[in-house]
């Protein structure tokens, strides 16, 4: 059998080699990772990702065909199959700064595999890399490789977080694009027969390896692109008195459209939607396509008018000052079920109400007061390095508390802010949390998880994306900066 070793145990390498290693249990997995703190995690009770089912696989596998270690070039030498699932972030300076994939963690894998190799190896891209990566990567391996055969196969991943473990269960489709030679084709195979164990055959699709590579930014950038759109469109709602949930239930009706994907939101977050549509951008003025270029940057123009129309609202729906006021932030992952707080909206808008001099009091179950510190101090970008490279700014001297429950946050509050869909936020005792607030007392909610009618009879002010704005509303209208 083939012995699999990952490269990156992050929210990626981790939960696919745990689950091929539940699904194929005499095949032996190995992660390897440069932080030493992640593999500690992954070897202890406390994985270092939260994710709802992943505990149960690791605990399954982890010490019979499932192993983490920082041993890299050992377990990279050994294996037959290496997954390359290393970070890609934007490049911060030089050609293409602040859209370009910056591909260093990407090339010192690939120079390492070169150094430690012995034997032949299959190397599967894992990570979302521009198309065309697979050919920069052979000259590499090519140029440093003693005899040693490489194939290079492209099998982006298309998991979300927060339902990583289902969606590997039972992925939409596992695409494994790969070269049309008789060498390319029998490594493909390979690879196919490793998901053939658990994914049925037809949800198994092999491209050749520049449409593997383009297809995963291009599913990002329409995942994106819908959220973008009834974003706008909620704008439009709130000037018109149209609600947003109906207008999307019914274009999401017509099975051409289809229902998912259509939640208007404060902005959407996570690691991958900006990183990858700047890439998409960027790919396509290196490529001569000026007007492609600017349709996907677009998409990016809506997110960010998206949080700051929300942070508008808030200031002006509040006489036009924040300044001294407390506002409870409800959330600060970038979803629900999920810590993760990569490019989450919460940091955008924070920095909106501490710009307006807000002092600001958070809550989120799953993350901890040291991330929140970070995030709000770091720079656009720099969260996508490993943790030990990260450049963080001075520790944030701001006015900003974490809090261990939703009504310590909402306590003597003017305003709360709800912009994450956790469900117990939709559970709150909103009477109580009411009466804990400052008056007027306002809910300004991110992700259309309340009923404002059920919190406007409490006496609340309450704006929700898109819905029908209360005169209040009307009367101090918010002009996005
Ligand atoms: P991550 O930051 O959680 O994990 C990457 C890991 O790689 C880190 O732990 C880092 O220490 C390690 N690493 C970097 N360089 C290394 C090296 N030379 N040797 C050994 N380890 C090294 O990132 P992630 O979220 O897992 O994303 C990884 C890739 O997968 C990215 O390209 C991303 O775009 C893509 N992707 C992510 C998701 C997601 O949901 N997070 C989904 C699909 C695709
Ligand atoms: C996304 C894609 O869904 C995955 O297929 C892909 O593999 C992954 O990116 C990646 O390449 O990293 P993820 O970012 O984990 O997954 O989570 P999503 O469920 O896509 O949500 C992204 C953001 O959009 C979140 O902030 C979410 O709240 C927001 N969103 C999502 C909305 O605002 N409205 C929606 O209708 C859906």
């Amino acid at each position: 059998m083939v012995k699999i070793c990952c490269i990156g145990a992050g929210y990626v390498g981790g939960p696919t080699m745990a689950v091929i290693a539940l699904k194929c249990p005499d095949v032996e997995v190995v992660v390897v990772d440069i932080s030493e703190a992640r593999i500690a995690g992954w070897n202890s009770d406390r994985l270092p990702i939260y994710e709802p089912g992943l505990d149960d696989v690791v605990k399954r596998c982890r010490g019979r065909n499932l192993f983490f270690s920082t041993d890299v070039e050992r377990y990279v030498g050994e294996a037959d199959v290496v997954f390359v699932s290393v970070n890609t972030p934007t490049k911060t300076r030089g050609l293409g700064a602040g859209k370009a994939a910056d591909l260093t963690y990407w090339e010192s894998a690939a120079r390492m595999i070169a150094d430690v190799s012995r034997s032949d190896k299959i190397v599967v891209e894992k990570s979302t890399v521009p198309v065309k990566t697979a050919e920069a990567i052979e000259k590499i391996l090519a140029h440093n490789g003693r005899g040693v055969r490489y194939q290079i196969l492209s099998n982006p991943e298309f998991l979300a977080e927060g339902t990583a473990v289902r969606d590997l269960f039972a992925p939409d489709r596992v695409l494994i694009g790969g070269r049309e030679t008789p060498e390319g084709q029998a490594a493909v195979k390979v690879l196919k027969d490793v998901y053939a164990r658990w994914v049925p055959e037809d949800r198994i699709i092999t491209t050749n390896l520049w449409s593997a590579e383009l297809s995963k930014l291009a599913a990002n950038a329409f995942l994106a692109q819908r959220i973008s759109s009834v974003n706008a469109i909620s704008a439009l709602c709130e000037a018109t008195g149209a609600d947003v949930t109906e207008v999307a239930c019914s274009i999401g009706k017509d099975s051409r459209i289809g229902p998912r994907f259509l939640s208007a939101s404060v902005g959407f977050g996570g690691s991958c939607f900006q990183k990858d549509i700047l890439n998409l951008v960027y790919i396509c003025e290196c490529y001569g396509l000026p007007e492609v270029a600017d349709y996907w940057r677009q998409v990016i123009g809506i997110n960010d008018y998206q949080k700051s129309r929300f942070v508008n609202r808030v200031v002006s729906s509040m006489f036009n000052t924040v300044a001294g006021k407390k506002v409870a932030v409800l959330g600060f992952a970038f979803k629900k079920d999920t810590g993760d707080t990569r490019e989450t909206p919460a940091i955008d808008v924070c920095r909106g109400l501490l710009g307006d001099k807000a002092v600001v009091s958070i809550y989120d179950p799953q993350v901890t007061e040291e991330q929140v510190r970070r995030d709000l101090a770091m720079n656009k970008f720099d969260w996508d390095h490993p943790r030990h490279l990260q450049p963080v700014g001075e520790p944030a001297d701001q006015p900003v508390a974490v809090t261990s429950d939703a009504y310590e946050a909402a306590h003597d509050a003017h305003a709360v802010c709800i912009l994450t869909e956790w469900e117990e936020f939709r559970n709150l005792d909103y009477r109580r949390m009411y009466d804990l607030m400052q008056k007027p007392a306002f809910v300004f909610d991110g992700r259309n998880i309340v009923d404002p009618e059920k919190l406007r009879d409490i006496g609340f002010i309450v704006y929700a994306i898109g819905k029908p704005l209360d005169q209040w509303l009307k009367d101090m209208p918010a002009v996005a900066s």
